[in-house]
């Protein structure tokens, strides 16, 4: 891996975070046998990974499909990507539930013939915002100089999981290679309860009535925020100096962005994409917390 920079090094044209992995191992995916009945929660960072993370690891918990208890959801979803913690994947009880945020020519080819994809996609104004709080609490990341700063990195992709233009994109142009299921955050929050069912037809699980319910009120950013399994509060607090649950809105980015950074934006947004048939949802009234 070529380092470049204190906190980013970056293999096969993406940007890895220092440490987080190994070139070997990244290599090793390649041959990595993909299941059936495996699962992947694919995201560009803080696009709502922990949020879909919860919901699909409560769909199979209520499911019944596995006798296993684990101590959280992380243990219950690991990283597909990264070498910390990671145990021999052949020997983890199926289904397997799986997050990542790598691109398309990174993933296991095998995940073509089998398995399934969930991608969930966020407005990117809100993803910025997101990356740059995060990023000012997270460790294992650059803290930004100033939004203005972190704003131009993340426009040059000189930020981890690289550019956010080509995750989009890569992963949209490659959909129709994969059994995947496109969601985006702003869905989920104004319609929470038809998000978790659209999942569970994708994952094939015909769940109740009330057991969806149950999942929905599980997966609200209030009860999220008290989930000690879902909160990332397990995380040691010298790595991660604030929350991972931070405000879970559409809109924040108003509070931060300016007129000027906003306008620069939007062309550079339909400079990159205006060509993908890619809706966004700005802002919302009724936003269900
Ligand atoms: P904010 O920083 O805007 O609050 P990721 O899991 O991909 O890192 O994304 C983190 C973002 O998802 C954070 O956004 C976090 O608050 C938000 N989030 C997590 N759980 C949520 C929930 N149940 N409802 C709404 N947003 C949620």
């Amino acid at each position: 891996m070529e380092q470049i920079s204190d906190y980013l090094c970056r293999y096969k044209n993406y940007n890895f975070v220092v440490g987080s992995t190994t070139a070997e191992y990244i290599d090793s995916l390649q041959s990595f046998g993909i299941c059936d009945d495996d699962v992947l929660l694919v995201t560009y960072p803080k696009s709502g990974t922990i949020w879909t993370q919860q919901i699909i690891t409560s769909i199979y918990e209520l499911d019944g499909g596995v006798s296993v208890s684990y101590a959280n959801n992380l243990e219950r979803m690991p990283w597909l990507e990264y070498t910390e913690g990671r145990s021999d994947y052949s020997l983890r009880p199926s289904p397997r539930l799986f997050a990542s945020h790598l691109t398309p020519p990174l993933m296991p080819p095998g995940l073509k013939e089998k398995g399934k994809v969930i991608y969930v996609m966020r407005n990117p104004k809100d993803n910025i915002v997101s990356y740059y709080h995060f990023s000012c609490v997270w460790a294992d990341l650059q803290t930004p100089k100033s939004f203005e700063d972190f704003l131009e990195q993340y426009l040059s992709g000189n930020v981890g999981a690289s550019c956010w233009f080509d995750h989009i994109r890569e992963w949209h142009a490659k959909r129709d290679q994969y059994n995947i299921l496109f969601l985006t955050y702003e869905d989920m929050i104004l319609d929470l309860k038809t998000a978790v069912t659209k999942i569970c037809h994708f994952l094939g699980k015909d769940l109740s009535e009330d057991a969806i319910d149950q999942i929905v009120e599980k997966s609200t950013f209030k009860n999220m925020k008290k989930d000690p399994k879902a909160n990332y509060e397990f995380v040691a607090t010298e790595r991660l100096k604030g929350d991972f649950m931070r405000k879970g809105k559409v809109g924040d980015w108003k509070n931060t962005f300016t007129m000027a950074q906003s306008e620069r934006f939007d062309q550079i947004l339909q400079e990159r994409m205006g060509d993908m048939d890619l809706k966004f949802i700005w802002d919302t009234e009724s936003q269900q917390l």
